[in-house]
């Protein structure tokens, strides 16, 4: 193919279109799209208007993702495919009815405003003027994977980003459906496509969520009774006899870098292997790992499941561990403590949260250089890896985990068709709606059946239950650890002679 033309695949449910349209300077999809029509395709159907990202009419799947074709930039040589908007039914070609989900939004608005005077509270204004910058273009409901797995579950994100807008504006004439408002799970794919980058797990879901329990109408019984739990104890999970922070308390290693573990619920009270593995790397590394025992449950769950009140209270009791330990850095090996950190901390504690997180991959690509390091692993193994919706999506972390596979050797690394789907585990979904969550899994889980690997490894132990369930309900004889074990089983003497 010539370099000066741009080749496009059109796929519609009744046929497929090859085209190779002469590039032009400054030319996106939208162009080529006209091209096709105008000079090899006279009936090819599709929408558009404003050209210039304001309608929200031109949205298409490319490549597999939805976007606006008036805002994708093409080049010389591209090749690309166009399939109309997944989730949405196809009128013809690429024109899809829009009015499937929109009337969702019109049975929302306008509702009747009571009061005749209520002051504007700034900061709920911005998050409108967020919300309401949404041109439903609809590529985020395309790209809902809580859609992909079972549709009417939840009816779409701008529809929980006009629930938000309500609930903002309505007070307590606001009455959304629950089972709409608790089926999503922060998976932030929605805010990954969205054109205007509307934060919608964060300002739309989030903020429904936590005036339905300002309201005393949220969240599901199953989240109230982790947020108790959590205030009471210190844990989200349940005391079953063994806890990573009673026998590891304290500091591990030497080194001149001092890093805090911030170990999460489940790897102090479920998962303690996974912590040893980093006290494990700590020791062999070089650099001095603190443990404080008077850390507590980083809130995730609770931030996620509207229950801010809650969440704070623990950030709070976190600050004394943080001021206890004062590390060079915190490092987590749970996507969702690290989000939570990153994002919600300094948030709530504004200027007094002064640490630096990272995630472990980070800590150990970036600070501890591992892979320069010998990584053997010992045996040869096939694995694959799973990106954590909160360690990809909302820490913008996926190069590392991949980096440190990689270096090892004796592992074959090999990416799943859809690596940074979502697992179903998040958002309260996995406590509050277990159903969907399996549903989720048991398509990831597919996914790694295909691959014919050894080990599904991640680095978020609620992911890490989640898949483990997943491939065990398909029978699968495939090992699910985070990846620090790996790295602890590759650093260990026989790989370093
Ligand atoms: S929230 Fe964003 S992606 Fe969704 S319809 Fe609105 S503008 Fe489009
Ligand atoms: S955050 Fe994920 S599950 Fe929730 S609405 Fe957005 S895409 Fe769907
Ligand atoms: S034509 Fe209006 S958003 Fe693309």
């Amino acid at each position: 193919m010539s370099d000066d033309v741009v080749k496009v695949r059109i796929v519609t449910p009744d046929r497929e279109i090859e085209a190779e349209v002469p590039y032009q300077d400054g030319m996106v999809l939208l162009d080529a799209l006209r091209y096709v029509r105008e000079e090899i395709e006279p009936d090819l159907t599709f929408m558009y208007s404003c050209r210039n990202a304001q309608c929200g009419t031109c949205a298409v799947m490319v490549d597999g993702k939805p976007a606006l074709a008036c805002d994708t930039p093409l080049k010389p040589g591209d090749e690309i495919t166009v399939e109309p908007l997944k989730h949405v039914p196809v009128v013809e070609d690429l024109m899809v009815d829009w009015t499937y989900v929109t009337e969702h939004l019109r049975r929302l608005a306008p509702v009747a405003h009571l009061d005749w005077f209520r002051r504007r509270d700034p900061e709920e204004a911005e998050v409108l003027h967020e919300l309401r910058s949404c041109i439903e273009c609809l590529c985020c409901v395309a790209a809902c994977p809580v859609i992909s797995a079972r549709e009417g579950v939840n009816p779409g994100p701008t529809v929980l980003r006009k629930l938000a807008e309500e609930s903002i504006k309505a007070g307590d004439t606001f009455t959304p459906d629950r089972g709409t408002v608790y089926g999503c799970t922060c998976c932030h794919t929605c805010e990954e496509v969205c054109p205007k980058d509307i934060e919608i797990p964060g300002k739309a879901v989030e903020t429904v969520r936590a005036r339905l329990r300002e309201e005393g109408r949220g969240p599901l019984d199953p989240h109230d009774e982790v947020g108790k739990l959590a205030v009471e104890t210190g844990r989200s999970v349940t005391y079953e006899g063994e806890s990573f922070l009673e026998r590891y308390s304290g500091t591990h290693g030497e080194g001149d870098l001092r890093v805090m573990f911030f170990t999460g619920c489940l790897v102090d009270y479920r998962l303690p292997h996974v912590g040893e593995a980093l006290v494990r790397i700590a020791e062999e590394l070089g650099f001095e790992l603190v443990v404080p025992e008077s850390q507590v449950c980083c809130g995730s769950p609770l931030f996620r499941t509207g229950q801010r009140d809650r969440a704070e209270k623990l950030a709070f009791r976190n600050l004394e561990a943080f001021n206890e330990a004062d590390p060079d850095v915190v490092v987590t090996l749970c996507a969702g403590c690290g989000a939570t950190l990153k994002n919600d901390y300094p948030e709530v504690l504004g200027e007094r949260f002064e640490w630096e997180v990272m995630d472990v991959t980070e800590l150990l690509v970036h600070e501890l250089k591992v892979t320069e390091e010998p990584l053997e692993y010992p045996g040869e193994i096939k694995v694959t890896y799973h990106d954590p919706c909160h360690l990809k999506r909302a820490q913008g972390v996926w190069k590392e985990p991949r980096r440190i596979l990689k270096a090892v050797r004796g592992v074959e690394f090999v990416e799943m068709k859809e690596p940074d789907r979502c697992c179903g585990a998040g958002g309260g979904v996995r406590s509050g709606m277990r159903d969907l969550a399996r549903l989720m899994a048991d398509v990831k889980a597919g996914m790694v059946e295909e691959l014919g690997v050894d080990v599904l490894t991640t680095v978020c132990p609620f992911c890490e239950y989640n898949l483990r369930e997943a491939v065990d309900r398909r029978d699968l004889d495939v090992e699910v650890p985070n990846l620090t074990e790996i790295v602890a089983r590759a650093l260990q003497p026989h790989a370093r002679g």
